[in-house]
């Protein structure tokens, strides 16, 4: 059983106030906060554990080098990869994607070649792409969502043409929480021979995953929206692409062997994780997906449906306040306007004093934004220790914003 008020004890920064109120963090979009679990591994590797991974035959490093090693089969699993091998440790979602870019994409986009990919997207899933399209000519092919934020599948796969050469798509939107069936896209668009990448910064953190049952070629996650430490994550890359990819960063640690002539490249994950990595981040990640699988994803889910679906139904109950993004099934993620004068940077602040934390401006998403015809939202993104009683913080706090701005 999901016992909310169990899980809010082991994230220790749940119990202080901010601004002489309880604090009340709907914030969870831009990053998480971290359980006991994960503090303690950091500290505890830190403390007592700690050395360079991969290159010493001494016991720290031998014990460093098998705790970070053993993330990539926490991942795997995490994310229904059966192959540990096919997890390449990212600094977190924008590394992965910027990887699969530069590795994989730039040697086979051409002038005119297409990437598909929607209005939906995070600049992390945009700006590596317009590089592309900057330096090789590439045409980025956009697919929008409807009023409600919802984006037909079909609308992708029906944009995948005979130039297209990736398709690029997000599971969740980072503002307005709208779902998109990756699964029927990676199905269409294998059957044409497109790849597809699948930024999974949002959805991982919000329901059970299974790469292997979407079919996609590229997931990238993001340690700290997973209740990880920043600067983790991970991408999972299909056996095939990995062996079609030139190597990103040079240096230690990706090479097997190097001479004046030239070099000889470790196998993959490793070919791709040049110099010292994040080591401790990486095994706190481990620590915090092993938290989340002993709560269950699909326990998360539920929880975080009925949260939710409570927010949606109190937000509903404002008639000044414009709701972006309404698609059935959507995640706990609300982007908001008031009508009147008040900016979203006015509601934030008086939230703020509240102890109520939340992100306003255009939540790197700009496209989404400017199809919205906005230049900022309010946004409150859930997650799986919040409550119904933060609910209804954030309605009175914005009931006294409607007074104060309306
Ligand atoms: N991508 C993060 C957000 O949505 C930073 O806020």
């Amino acid at each position: 059983m999901f016992d909310v008020e169990k899980i809010r004890a082991d994230f220790p920064i749940l119990a202080r106030e901010v601004n002489g109120k309880p604090l009340v963090y709907l914030d969870n979009g831009a990053s998480a906060q971290k359980p006991h679990a994960v503090i303690e591994a950091v500290t505890r590797a830190y403390s007592m554990e700690y050395a360079n991974v991969h290159r010493g035959l001494h016991y720290l490093s031998n014990l460093a080098t098998e705790q970070y090693e053993a993330v990539r089969g926490i991942i795997a699993r995490f994310l229904g990869a059966t192959d540990p091998e096919e997890i390449v440790f990212t600094t977190g979602s924008t590394e992965g994607i910027n990887l699969v870019s530069y590795a994989w994409a730039a040697p086979r986009i051409g002038a005119g070649d297409e990437i598909v990919l929607s209005v939906l997207e995070h600049h992390a899933n945009i700006v590596p792409w317009h590089f592309l399209r900057e330096r090789n000519g590439a045409v980025l092919k956009w697919v929008d969502c409807d009023a409600t934020g919802a984006l037909d599948a079909q609308a992708v796969i029906d944009a995948i043409g005979p130039r297209t050469k990736l398709v690029a798509i997000t599971q969740m939107s980072n503002v307005t929480g709208s779902l998109v069936d990756v699964a029927a896209i990676c199905a269409a668009a294998r059957e044409k021979g497109v790849p597809v990448l699948v930024d999974g910064s949002q959805g991982a953190v919000h329901m059970p995953v299974d790469v292997a049952a979407i079919g996609c070629d590229f997931y990238a996650v993001t340690g700290h929206k997973l209740y990880g430490p920043s600067g983790s994550g991970a991408i999972f890359i299909r056996r095939e692409r990995l062996a079609e990819m030139r190597p990103f960063l040079g240096g230690g640690d990706m090479i097997r062997e190097v001479s004046r002539e030239g070099v000889i490249y470790a196998d993959p994950p490793m070919k791709f994780e040049a110099g010292t990595p994040g080591i401790v981040n990486q095994i706190g990640f481990g620590v915090a997906l092993e938290y989340l699988m002993a709560l269950g994803m699909e326990n998360v889910a539920a929880h975080e449906r009925r949260l939710g679906d409570y927010a949606a139904e109190r937000l509903a109950g404002l008639n000044w306040l414009n709701l972006q993004g309404t698609a059935p099934g959507k995640g706990a993620i609300f982007s908001f306007t008031l009508q009147g004068a008040a900016h979203p940077h006015d509601i934030s602040t008086v939230l703020d004093k509240r102890g109520i934390a939340v992100r306003a401006g255009t939540h790197c998403a700009m496209p989404l934004m400017q199809y919205f015809g906005l230049t900022a939202t309010c946004r409150a993104s859930f997650a799986l220790y919040n409550t119904e009683s933060e609910v209804d913080a954030l309605i009175s706090a914005l009931e006294l914003c409607h007074d104060l701005f309306g």
